[in-house]
């Protein structure tokens, strides 16, 4: 195989005396799909944040595209090249579950923050192809909104334009669908689909099962800070090896 686009060795994360992620090994090939699913308060979500540099790891190793971000050698905080820092987050945008756009912007310019002020885009190539992205989410007459104005499955298709706009090496997803009405999950579902359809490299946090079924790569259980499965959907959701997955499947099946 290939060099990973992004390993994560040993990685470790605690809030004061809590440990939550107790040493997570994830490697991630270009273009692979990765569902990361387990009980609430495992640790998911941290591990995406700790990927996205929103939380700072206690110890371990994030290899991101050749780069690596440790431990400084007297042992104390987590550091890495400027330039990993920088473009983690162009790199490897996040999708959240309650979208995190900016209030008193329209779509459009929630679109292009990132690319003008992060990537130092010019302005109007930026307008151009922020136009080009919602309309490839299904939002070409949305642009002048603001996210008030707009449902919440619309809310999370900027969310999602506005990350590609990063022209990302992989997308990071947390639980996008959990804070939408049922009749418009389907709808992000497949504006996920078509993503990972066009080679993308997605890690995605979510409990629609059937989706990580039908899309997963790989999927990893996670339970309690650590990794306690990992394989491809059918091993990991018919061949459950632990008591704790078979009955995180037989808990979310009820
Ligand atoms: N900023 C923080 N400060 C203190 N504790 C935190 C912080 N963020 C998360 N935690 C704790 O870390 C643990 C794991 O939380 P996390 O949000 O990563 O779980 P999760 O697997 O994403 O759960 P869910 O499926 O409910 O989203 C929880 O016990 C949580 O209370
Ligand atoms: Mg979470």
């Amino acid at each position: 195989m290939s060099t990973p686009l992004l390993q994560i060795r040993n990685l470790h994360k605690s809030f004061g005396s809590l440990e939550v992620l107790k040493g997570i090994d994830l490697t991630v090939q270009a273009g692979q799909v990765i569902f990361l699913i387990g009980p609430s308060g495992g640790g998911k979500s941290t591990l995406v944040r700790c990927v996205n540099f929103l939380e700072r790891p206690t110890s371990g190793e994030i290899i991101f595209n050749g780069q690596t971000m440790c431990q400084d050698r007297t042992g104390g905080h987590f550091t890495a090249p400027d330039k990993l820092l920088r473009s983690a987050r162009s790199d490897m945008p996040m999708v959240f579950q309650h979208f995190n756009l900016f209030a008193h912007r329209t779509a459009l310019e929630n679109v292009i923050e990132g690319p003008i002020w992060v990537q130092r885009r010019a302005r109007s190539e930026a307008i151009e192809d922020a136009l080009r992205l919602l309309g490839e989410v299904g939002l070409k007459d949305k642009a002048d909104y603001y996210p008030a104005q707009l449902s919440g499955g619309q809310k999370q298709r900027v969310a999602i334009a506005r990350a590609l706009a990063m022209h990302p090496k992989l997308i990071l997803f947390d639980e996008p669908t959990s804070a939408l009405d049922p009749e418009l999950v389907a709808g992000i579902l497949e504006t996920i689909r078509s993503l990972a359809d066009a080679g993308m490299t997605l890690i995605v946090v979510t409990h629609e099962m059937g989706f990580a079924r039908k899309l997963a790569d790989v999927v990893h259980f996670f339970s309690d800070g650590r990794i306690l499965e990992s394989g491809p959907p059918e091993r990991i959701f018919d061949y459950p090896e632990t008591e704790r997955l078979s009955e995180f499947i037989r808990t979310i099946l009820r």
